[in-house]
């Protein structure tokens, strides 16, 4: 009976594994637009940190963090990685609705956490808005647990370059 149970799991996972199409790439900055439009689709909060400029910042620092899922040349996800050194961070995991729930989010968050793996990054972080509470679940799924035992603060070193959201002239 467990057997049985075990092996159709197995198949099952096979059978997802097989009908996953989405090819895995890293983001360069000729994609920005696409990706922008992506990340407004899936509800992603685009601020300061999200213009072009600040993006090619982070992909010079990062080389082969920030990640783009491909399905027959439609960008449908991206995930952004970044290592400061000590820790890895997370940031704008998304896919595209149209392509939810087909087990791409967690493709892509896996192969990102393999190139972690690769670096020897000890301890990977991410941030959720209270407000995204139900992607939670999706977390908790792939193994990721909520800290309690912290209070994240931030500081803002400067009010001119700061914007939470930011206007389309500005991106
Ligand atoms: C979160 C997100 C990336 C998940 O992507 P996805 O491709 O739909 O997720 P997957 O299909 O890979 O899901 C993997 C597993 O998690 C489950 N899952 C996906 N979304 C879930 C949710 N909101 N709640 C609970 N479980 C969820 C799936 O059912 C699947 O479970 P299974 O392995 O038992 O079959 C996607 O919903 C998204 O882009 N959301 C909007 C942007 C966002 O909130 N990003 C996170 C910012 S912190």
């Amino acid at each position: 009976m467990i057997k049985q149970r075990i092996g159709r799991k197995f198949l099952t996972s096979l059978l997802i594994l097989l009908m996953i199409k989405m090819k895995i790439e890293n983001f360069n900055i000729q994609h920005y637009p696409e990706v922008l439009e992506l990340w407004k689709k899936a509800g992603i909060g685009v601020g300061s940190s999200d213009t072009k400029e600040e993006i090619a910042l982070i992909i010079a620092r990062n080389p082969e963090l920030f990640l783009i899922g491909k399905e027959q040349e439609k960008i449908i996800a991206t995930v952004i990685g970044a290592f400061d050194g000590r820790r890895g961070y997370v940031h704008h995991l998304a896919v595209d609705p149209m392509y939810q729930k087909k087990g791409y989010g967690k493709a892509i968050m896996d192969d990102l956490i393999e190139r972690f793996r690769k670096k020897k990054v000890h301890k990977i972080h991410l941030f959720i808005q209270k407000q995204n509470k139900k992607v939670v679940d999706f977390y908790s799924k792939q193994g990721w647990e909520i800290r309690d035992d912290i209070i994240m603060m931030s500081f803002i070193p400067d009010n001119t370059l700061y914007k939470r959201s930011l206007d389309e002239q500005k991106l």
